[in-house]
This record gives structure tokens, sequence and C-alpha cells, in this order.
């Protein structure tokens, strides 16, 4: 059946009576082709409804777009833990708003973000890209990004539903988890988002949750989000989640991508004939799609609301301030930051991630900045002229070589900057040709012309210097490289088979080159493919060949004797932290902590900059001079950095998550399901509370961090009552020298330590940031809605605020013994 476009509805009256209305005038085939993908990042257009093409991007740090080449760039904010970190939801809507701008200037319609799954164990690979280890301070932060991202007509995708803690075995790993500790822990965040922040999207994830895999689990997906917290937008698989056709099809999931998904396609249809399947079902997934078109522009005369050019204008200085939030002074011993900039004159900046600062982590959250400001850049124009800044790396830590930039190739095709990318046909005669600025290419069907059995990537190296370089190719499987028309056949192998890794970390081999400098390389690679579904990820580095590291040490050693201060910038990579796979352990790579160590040792002004996304250990921590944590900062890491070591900016960050000293004292590390589960059995006592309940000592406690001034708590009080949640105030004074920025943090237990018979540590109720000048005294209110101070009673089967005596403690950290009061419920 085929309308005219001109039937479509007005936006404004879209209202579910309309929309019912279109779903009638669509045919079976339509309805089924608009539930899966028209390819990996849009659903179809369907002109007789007015219905436009949805498109859908990766988050959650910037908008990658439909494309995976440098040439389509994004603002790149920090991670997401450093954004919780801010603990501040205006830091997370100014994210937010940032986000949803670029995404209207990409024509992109869906973000996929925010990562509320939770910080359990801190190896988890995606650690970095979820916000905290707390509940309340993930949904918080998650419901402020939702609606700076939803304000701009951008729908926001709240993700992965759920208890899609870790990496390993993700596809297929079950986690077995009671009821409460799935309502109290892992589905608040997204209670929260769909039902304070009306997100308009849910990922359902990879793994199982309590035996069904999650594209088909109902109970979760039908009863709980939709029946429950009545969620009217859609259901997303994430992407090759779907693996059923019946049960993902009534299990809750609207929409499987990447697409078409056969399972969908005839096995649904026919289910529909044969009556397993009511064709209501696939109407209410229509209607949601229709619904989220609506909202987001994209049926009929709908137009999302005004984009707002002045945001992305003003996005440099917006990312540089909301940056330095996100950063936590870990220590700072004698006042040595902020930097006394006028006593400087020679500055040692040293470490693997001074030379190459990781701004974001890896997998499908990486999106292509259109600069980055890396730590060297950030200190040399905050320094000026007049101080001297060597810099080197001191180890060598980074698995891949730097890729090839633009800065040293050309495409042989045009001479501009960058590489040709090839599509050929089984005869090789060219299909299509690209020009790519990024020296990697991932290849998808969909995104080649059909037939495309061979793809090619070309560029012409210019060598910076004479000498012994290394050709670095990454990629799965049989390629040809060939060098100055020199051959290699090379086979790669075949990686693990995980989307993450496959993307992020394909296997890589090295060919020697020897080369000079500004005399050009030509060098070509050939993927040729065994099949018509074609998946490639090909990649070329390059580089001189490496000093010897221990002569490289002591050179920075040297550096960091002659100057006045050593900053040591170490950290992980977009190897080590990434989606695919979790990290094998908490320690820097390679030679990371000797170098601090023997830094420290030849300067006593050493400040280290730790520029990670989740913990590691710092077993120097006690023997430099300051600590800061940087996380993976994105585009305006480096001038954030240089703000806080010279005091422009205050380090406002407080950690939203537990940091251990020792791996053998973290009460969850394992990140390896047994025997493909992950059984939850520490409860719903997580993070800072199960460190409390073991009685062990973290290195860093849940909300710590230091600022340039100090502060004094006084006159706590507290109103309210079960029913109607509590007011808690608390007056702040300034008695340090300098403006600063406090985060002060509620914290409620029951004072017998018991809730429901069993063992209940404290937990994080509410916070606030207030600023103030030195001498200033403000009074800070705290609201606890009554739903913050409940409990999930699994007997009852409902959230209740169990009556009793609490104590309730106001302070700067979780460990802080603050000012306490006791309450009754
Ligand atoms: C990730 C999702 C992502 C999707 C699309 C998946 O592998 O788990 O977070 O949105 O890929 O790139």
């Amino acid at each position: 059946m085929t309308e005219s476009p001109h039937t479509a509805p007005q936006p404004a009256a879209s209202s579910d009576a309309i929309l019912r209305d279109l779903v009638a005038r669509l045919s079976l085939d339509d309805k089924l082709r608009l539930v899966t993908g028209e390819d990996v990042w849009s659903l179809p257009e369907l002109p007789q409804i007015g219905l436009r093409k949805l498109r859908m991007s990766d988050g959650p740090v910037g908008v990658r777009g439909t494309s995976f080449d440098a040439a389509d760039t994004s603002v790149v904010v920090p991670n997401p833990s450093a954004q919780a970190a801010a603990w501040d939801p205006a830091v997370a809507r100014e994210v937010g708003t940032l986000l949803g701008a670029q995404a209207r200037a990409k024509d992109v319609h869906i973000l996929l973000a925010p990562t509320v799954n939770m910080h359990r164990t801190p190896l988890g690979g995606r650690h970095f890209e979820c916000f905290s280890e707390d509940p309340l301070l993930t949904a918080r932060t998650a419901t402020a990004y939702v609606e700076g991202v939803q304000a701009q007509g951008v729908a926001a995708t709240v993700k992965h539903f759920v208890a899609n803690d870790a990496e390993n075995e993700r596809m297929t790993y079950d986690v077995r988890a009671d009821e409460r500790t799935l309502r109290e822990v892992y589905l608040a965040p997204f209670e929260a988002a769909v039902r304070d922040a009306g997100a308009w999207l849910v990922m359902s994830a990879y793994n199982g949750v309590n035996g069904a895999t999650m594209t088909a689990n109902s109970p979760l997906q039908n009863e709980i989000l939709k029946q429950e917290w009545g969620f009217d937008g859609v259901v997303v698989s994430d992407w090759m989640a779907v693996r059923s056709s019946e049960p993902a099809f009534l299990g809750g999931t609207d929409v499987a991508m990447p697409g078409p998904v056969e399972l969908w396609g005839e096995p649904i249809r026919a289910a529909i004939a044969e009556g397993r399947v009511d064709e209501a079902v696939l109407d209410d997934k229509v209607l949601r799609i229709l619904r989220l078109a609506a909202r987001v522009g994209a049926l009929g005369d709908a137009a999302a609301p005004a984009a707002d050019p002045g945001i992305l204008a003003g996005a440099r200085e917006r990312i540089r301030t909301l940056t330095t939030r996100t950063m936590v002074l870990l220590e700072n011993r004698g006042g040595t930051l902020p930097f006394d900039t006028s006593a400087l004159r020679r500055v040692a900046l040293i470490g693997p991630n001074a030379v190459r600062m990781s701004a974001q982590g890896g997998g499908s959250a990486t999106c292509f900045p259109e600069q980055v400001v890396d730590i060297a850049e950030g200190l040399r124009s905050a320094l000026g002229p007049d101080v001297e800044l060597t810099v080197r790396d001191g180890a060598f830590t980074h698995r891949k070589l730097p890729g090839i930039s633009r800065a040293n190739s050309t495409d042989p095709a045009t001479d501009a900057p960058g590489f040709t990318l090839e599509f050929r046909d089984v005869h090789g005669s060219v299909l299509a040709t690209e020009h790519r600025l990024g020296a990697q290419a991932v290849v998808w069907p969909g995104l080649y012309p059909e037939g495309t059995r061979i793809v090619v990537l070309r560029t012409r190296i210019i060598p910076a210097v004479d000498g012994e370089h290394v050709l670095e190719v990454l990629g799965l499987g049989a390629m040809t490289a060939t060098v100055d028309g020199e051959a290699h056949i090379l086979d790669l192998g075949t990686g693990t088979g995980d989307f993450g890794e496959f993307l992020m970390r394909p296997p890589l081999t090295h060919i020697p080159v020897a080369a000079r400098a500004g005399a050009p390389v030509d060098v070509e690679l050939v993927h040729t493919a065994d099949s018509d579904l074609l998946v490639v990820s090909m990649g070329l580095g390059w580089a001189p060949v490496r000093p010897d590291e221990e002569a490289e040490m002591a050179a920075a050693v040297a550096d960091a004797a002659a100057a006045d201060v050593a900053v040591v910038v170490v950290g992980t990579t977009e190897d080590i932290e990434s989606e695919g796979f979790d990290r094998t352990g908490l320690a820097l790579p390679g030679r990371s902590d000797e170098l601090v160590a023997r830094v420290a040792a030849a300067n006593r002004n050493t400040v280290v900059v730790v520029n990670a996304g989740s913990p590691v250990l710092m077993p120097w921590r006690d023997d430099v001079a300051a600590v800061l944590w940087a996380w993976l900062p994105g585009q305006e890491g480096g001038a954030a950095v240089a703000d806080i070591l010279t005091g422009a900016a205050e380090p406002g960050g407080r950690l939203p998550t537990s940091f251990p000293a020792d791996e053998t004292d973290v009460p969850v590390l394992a990140s390896n399901p047994v025997d493909g589960v992950h059984a939850y059995t520490e409860g719903s006592t997580i993070g800072y509370r199960l460190w409390a309940l073991r009685g062990a000592k973290p290195g860093y406690p849940f909300g710590y961090g230091l600022g340039y001034t100090d502060w004094e708590y006084r006159d706590l009080t507290v109103e309210g009552n079960a029913a109607d949640g509590l007011t808690v105030r608390v007056d702040v004074a300034n008695t340090g020298a300098r403006t600063g920025r406090e985060i002060v943090q509620a914290y409620l237990e029951p004072l017998d330590g018991e809730l429901f018979g069993s063992a209940e540590p404290l937990r994080l109720v509410g916070f606030a940031a207030v600023d103030a000048e030195p001498g200033a005294t403000r009074t800070v209110s705290v609201d606890v809605p009554s739903r913050d101070l409940a409990r999930w009673d699994a007997a009852a089967g409902s959230w209740r605020t169990v009556p009793g005596t609490y104590r309730l403690t106001v302070g700067r950290n979780a460990e802080d013994a603050g000012l306490t009061t006791t309450i009754t419920l």
C-alpha cells in the first residue's frame, strides 16, 4: 500500500492516534523492513507516510557519524567516568548539549549513548565508558546527559540494558543476580533515565540475565522497562545482539541492528501467518519507531527544534572548562601545585602519554576529533616562551605505532593528504574509490558497492628523518603489503571474533623499511575476502625504529635532574582500555612505574599526571610531590591539564569509583565468567559499600579529591521524613586563600548496620557542588527524594523505606567522618 507523502501528519499533532493511523497504512513488508536496520547505521525511509531515514551514531564522548574515517570529525569530550567525576549534573548536561548539537550538525537523529553500566570490577574493559560504581551518581549524571542531548532534538540511547558490566565473553555470559540487586544497582540508572529524563531509546545488551539473553528477556524488557516504567520509546538491539527470531521479537526488542537481520524477515512473516506471533506486536514496534521519528523531526512536516550553531562555535572553550571540572587532584605535598610559574625556568615533560596522550578509550566509543591539544602543547602555551620545555617518552608502552597521519602521507591518486581506499570485484575491476584521511579503514556491508571482494588501502608516506623505520600493518586474515614495489604476503590470523576487538585491537605485524627524510615510500595494502559478506578492518602505522629503552629512560632522568620541575605523564592506551576485552591487571603498562620512581628520585618536584580512564596502581604515590588524575580527557585535555597545573583552573573532580592501592584488596576483581556465568553474589553492595563492609581500605576512597583551597563544614541540619524526602543543609566555609569548588556529599546508614536482616553499609543519598571565594560561607542544600531513601523489599516486591534510626553523614568522601546527625525515618 502506498500513500502520497502529502498525507503525512503535522509534527505537533503526532498524537498516538495519528501515529496508529500511519501504522495501519503500512504493508506487512514495510513494517517488517522498518524493524531491522537498512544498513549498519540507519532505518529505512518510508516516503508514503512521510518517514525519513533515521540515522544513528555512536557516542558517548562524541558523535562518530556513519563513516569510520578521520575526515568525519566530531567534538570529543572526556570519558564518561570523568564526566561523573565532576559530581555536577550541569557538566553532564553541558556534554549532552554539545553532543546533541554535534549530532544535529552531522544529520544524526539517534546518539547511541550514554553507557550506564556499572563499575563492578575495575578490570571491566568498558569501565572508562561507564560513569561510576554508585547507582545514584550514575543516575544523576545520566539523566542530565540525556536531557542535554534530547533538548537539541536528538534521541539519546541508554545502554546496555542491563548488567553488561564486563567484556570477556560478553555475547554469551549470563549474569545471575537477585531482584534487589538488579533493582537497586543495575536497573536504577536506566529507570532514572527513562522515568526522570524521558530517554527515547534503550539499547538491549549482548549478555543474558538470569537465564535469558537480554534481547529476548521479556521479564526485564516487557514487564519492567515497558509496562512498569512506562517506557514508550524504542528498544534497539546492540549490534548483532539479536540471535533469535520469535524469542527476541516477543522479548521486547523493537529494532534489530545492524540490518537487514534475516532472523527477523521471513521467519517473523511466517510466524505471523501461522498465528504464533500477533501482528499487533509488530505494530507496537512500528508505532514506537514513528513516535521516535516524530520526536527527532524525521516524520512528515515535523522539525526538530532549531539547531543553535553558537553551541559548536564555542565548543573548544566550553570543552576546556568542563574538562577542568573532571580532573582529580590525588596528592599535593607542600602546595607543589599550582606551580609558581614566575619561578620556573625549565620544565621536563616526560612519559609515553606525554608524547602520545590517550584522549579516548578504544572500541565503538572512538571518535575522530578535529584536533587534539596534547599535554606538551597545553603546557607550552601556558608556560610561554621564557620557560624551556623538554619532552621525551622515557619508556615505551604503546602496542601500536602512531597511525600514519595526514601530516606525513599523501593519497597517490590526488596528491591530497591521506589515503585511497579502493573497492574491487573478484576480477580486480575497480568498483569505487574513496579518499580517506585516517590510517585505519573499517568496511561494513552496505558501505561498499555490491560485488566487492577486494579492498585496497594505498598511500605515499613522506618520512621526516633518515634511517630505519617500521611499517606496521594491522588487520585480520590474509593481506598483501607492497612497499615500494616489494610485496610482503601476510597472514594476520582471525582474532577472537569479537566486534570490538576486531575493530580496536586487530593483530599486527611489522615490516622494516630503510628510508630517507623527504623521499616518498609507496605503500599498498590489499585484502581479498573469501566471501561476499565483507567486514574488513585494516590499517597502517609508521615510525622510525625506537631508541633503546634503557638509554631513553636514562635521558629522561637526566632531563628531570636538570629541570625545576618534572611532569611525568603515564597511563593506559586504547589497546588496554577498550570495548571487546577486559584488562588483565591494574598495573600501568611496561616500565611506567620504574620511570616514575627514577624521575622522582632525580627531582623532588615531580608531578605525575595519570592519563587513564579506570583505576591503575600507583606504587610511587607517596614518593612524588603531586598526582593529578587527568582521565582520558578528550580533545582539549592538554589545555585543561595546563590550566590546573598553573592554577588557571581548580581541579574540580572527585573520584566516582574507589581506587585500590593493591589488586588483592579489590572486593570484586574477576572479570572472567565462570562456566559462562557471572554470579553477582555480593548482591547490591558494590564499590565503596563493599570496601566498607569488608573493612578494607582503598588507596583513595569514593568521592575523594583535593582542591586548591581549604574548607570547613558547620551547622548540619536535616528536615523531612520518609514520605516527603529530606532536605539536608550545611554551611560550607572557604577558609583558604583561593576561590574554590567543593563537592558536598551526603551518606546514610542504618545505625544498627542492618537492613532486611543483612549487613547494610553507608550509601550516597545526595550531593551538591558549591563555589566560594576565600572567606565566604555558603549554605548548601542537598535534596534527598523519598525514593532515594527506599530500598527494594524483595518480599513485598516494592520500594520501601525501612523504618528505623539512621546516621546521616555530610562530608568530602565516603571515608570522611564529616559532620553527622541521627535521624529517624
Ligand atoms: C557496542 C555498542 C555500540 C554498537 C555500535 C557494539 O559493539 O556494544 O555500544 O553502540 O556496537 O557500534
